[in-house]
């Protein structure tokens, strides 16, 4: 607790007039300053602030107060805070009694009020310090007015190790509270802690009741990674969060729609051309929980992410989301190379605007994109384009969207509505796994840009095995795989043999597939210490395993013959399956190939004793 006559004498030694100028833009008018308001984003001066009252108001929302309102207010600090910030420019000592009462507080208050502090503290180095003056030159450069930039709080993060440390320390706040806000690193034993951001420019991000969750921040140069986020925590969870909702929330319900862009400058550009129904989910698709915050205030949601493989990903990822909250989405395509932030740049608001005009639905876009790409052209493909507008189908919940869909896809497919019905109905084929390597780092970056960095993997045909029998089967040819190699890697001279009948394609293990892999690729008596050097860990860590078991090798022979065998017949039954999924999209004539192919393919694996090809299904 503050005593009272403290927090008073800090009340009349504070310059009103410097703390809020520091925010507003005022202009002397009469006795009193005027501004434009911050706290409705006004671009008129209805906000006036009273030197000789001590006290602020703005005549169109109505907010006012005195100097400590105005900080709680615009930086989302508690009172106590706000009166340490102001007596600290005025050289004011302030102590805190114990408070009598145990005050019935939010856990998260002391984190989301250093923060506001913290966010303070990099608007000064951005503008008051010499150590802004790059990032001040890149604002510059970028087009950011320092209108714009005070409006959605930039800052800047020094490198300087020990400095936002001190000013945060005099402010009274304790190292464990930095570190817990991901402001600072916790520091190995001994060494000095560091601030997380560091030469950076800083994006303070709010929640939907406006105060700070965390920062974004992003290197004035080039550099790795370009934009740092708070770490998780118990106030900043990425996923659960938009950036640029604060401001967005009143206006997406005027402007009834709501836009979603990649990243922070497109916010802030949209904002300044004046749309300012707009936010960004940092980086990646939209998680269930954004779209449900979207939901909350429209219904009505366009998507501008970038048209390359990563965004569409993440358009036809966010799409499904959204479909699955019941919104209408439509997909803004922009010119090659450009982004929300440099088109608004060029082509202002009114440019946009013609793009919103000419967009098109999430869905009716992937029916572009796959007819472009000649998916429906054939058979096979059909089968896999189909595969991939299935979720879409299934994921849209507002039953006349879906209605409308079905009727399109079974247009562009050719395919009779009857028989998408009767796929929807079926449960969600899950996709035969063949993970992929594991990434070398993690971290929510690293994240971020893997997520974006991922090219659309190809739509997989590959049934799963469903049923205990066919798994049994399938752990069967796997084990046939494993003998294979071992073999090999005991006894290369069955190589020849082998690459004859199967190829690395053939693998449905990914180590042993790589494995195999590198062995056609340096030929068969290169030894594992070849081997091992063109490898990931995981398949050398597989390679090391076979290499320890070299039982049964006199029975090598066989081993090859039944396992070639195995692959043999798997592959026959998965083309099979493949055949069954293709059967009821087929016209007559493609119905009559697939039926003999399939009377062929039944025929070679009851030759291929005993077996039933059933097993493997
Ligand atoms: P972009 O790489 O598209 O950057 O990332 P941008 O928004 O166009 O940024 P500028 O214009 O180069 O400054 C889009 C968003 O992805 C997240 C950020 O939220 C960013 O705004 N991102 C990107 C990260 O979180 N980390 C990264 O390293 C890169
Ligand atoms: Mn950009």
């Amino acid at each position: 607790m503050i005593p009272d006559e403290t927090v008073e004498r800090v009340r009349e030694s504070a310059d009103i007039v410097a703390v809020i100028g520091e925010y507003v833009e005022l202009k002397r008018q009469g006795t009193d300053y005027r501004g434009p308001c911050p706290f409705h984003q006004g671009t008129h001066r209805n906000f006036s602030v009273s030197p000789k009252k001590a006290m602020y108001y703005c005549f169109v929302c109505h907010e006012g107060g005195d100097v400590f309102n105005f900080l709680t207010k615009r930086l989302g600090v508690d009172w106590p805070t706000a009166v340490k910030m102001v007596a600290e420019k005025s050289g004011i000592e302030v102590v805190e009694t114990q408070s009598r009462r145990a005050e019935q507080k939010d856990e998260r208050d002391p984190l989301w009020e250093i923060n506001g502090v913290a966010a303070e503290y990099f608007r000064r180095m951005l503008w008051d310090d010499d150590l802004g003056r790059d990032a001040r030159a890149y604002l510059e450069e970028r087009g950011v007015s320092r209108q714009l930039a005070e409006r959605i709080g930039l800052g800047f993060a020094p490198r300087e190790i020990g400095l936002m440390r001190g000013y945060l320390t005099t402010l009274g706040f304790d190292e464990a509270r930095m570190i817990a806000a991901g402001l600072v690193v916790a520091p190995d034993e001994g060494a000095e802690p560091r601030p997380r951001f560091r030469g950076r420019l800083m994006f303070p991000i709010y929640d939907v009741s406006n105060r700070i969750v965390g920062f974004g921040g992003r290197l004035l140069g080039p550099g790795e990674p370009k934009y740092l986020n708070s770490a998780e925590s118990a106030i900043f969870s990425k996923g659960r969060l938009l950036y640029g909702l604060n401001w967005a929330k009143q206006a997406a319900r005027r402007d009834e729609r709501m836009l979603v862009v990649e990243g922070y400058f497109d916010v802030l550009r949209l904002i300044d051309a004046g749309v300012e129904s707009v936010v960004a989910p940092m980086g990646t698709a939209l998680t269930e929980e954004q779209a449900k915050l979207i939901r909350r205030y429209t219904d009505r949601v366009f998507l501008l992410y970038d048209s390359d493989k990563a965004g569409l990903k993440a358009t036809f990822r966010s799409g499904d989301e959204l479909l699955r909250q019941g919104a209408a989405v439509q997909v803004v395509t922009l010119p090659e190379g450009e982004d929300p932030d440099t088109f608004v740049r060029t082509h202002g608001a009114r440019g946009l605007e013609t793009q919103l005009a000419s967009s098109i639905d999430v869905f009716e876009r992937k029916i572009q994109i796959l007819e472009r790409g000649g998916w429906f052209a054939d058979l096979r493909r059909k089968r896999q384009a189909l595969d991939r507008l299935l979720p879409t189908l299934r994921a849209t919940t507002d039953p006349l969207t879906r209605d409308l869909y079905l009727g399109h896809a079974s247009a562009a497919a050719g395919v009779s509505r009857e028989m998408l019905e009767r796929e929807l109905a079926l449960a969600p084929r899950t996709r035969s796994v063949r993970p992929e390597r594991a990434p070398a780092a993690s971290g929510p970056e690293r994240d971020a840009r893997e997520q974006r960095g991922q090219p659309v993997p190809p739509p997989d045909v590959r049934r799963v095995r469903r049923g205990d029998r066919r798994r049994l089967s399938g752990e069967r040819a796997l084990g046939a795989e494993r003998e294979l190699v071992r073999v090999l890697l005991h006894r290369p001279s069955y190589f020849e043999q082998v690459v004859e009948r199967v190829g690395a394609d053939d693998f449905r293990d990914p180590e042993l597939g790589r494995i195999f892999a590198t062995m056609v690729a340096l030929g068969a008596d290169s030894g594992p210490e070849a081997l091992a050097e063109r490898l990931d860990q995981e398949s050398v860590e597989v390679m090391q395993e076979l290499l320890d078991e070299p039982g049964g090798l006199d029975h090598a022979d066989e081993t090859v013959s039944g396992s070639l065998a195995l692959l043999h017949e798997r592959q026959l039954a998965e083309r099979m399956s493949e055949i069954d999924r293709e059967l009821p999209l087929a016209n007559s004539e493609e119905k009559d190939q697939l039926t003999r192919e399939k009377m062929n393919l039944t025929a070679e694996l009851r030759r291929l004793g005993g077996r039933s090809w059933k097993q493997f299904r």
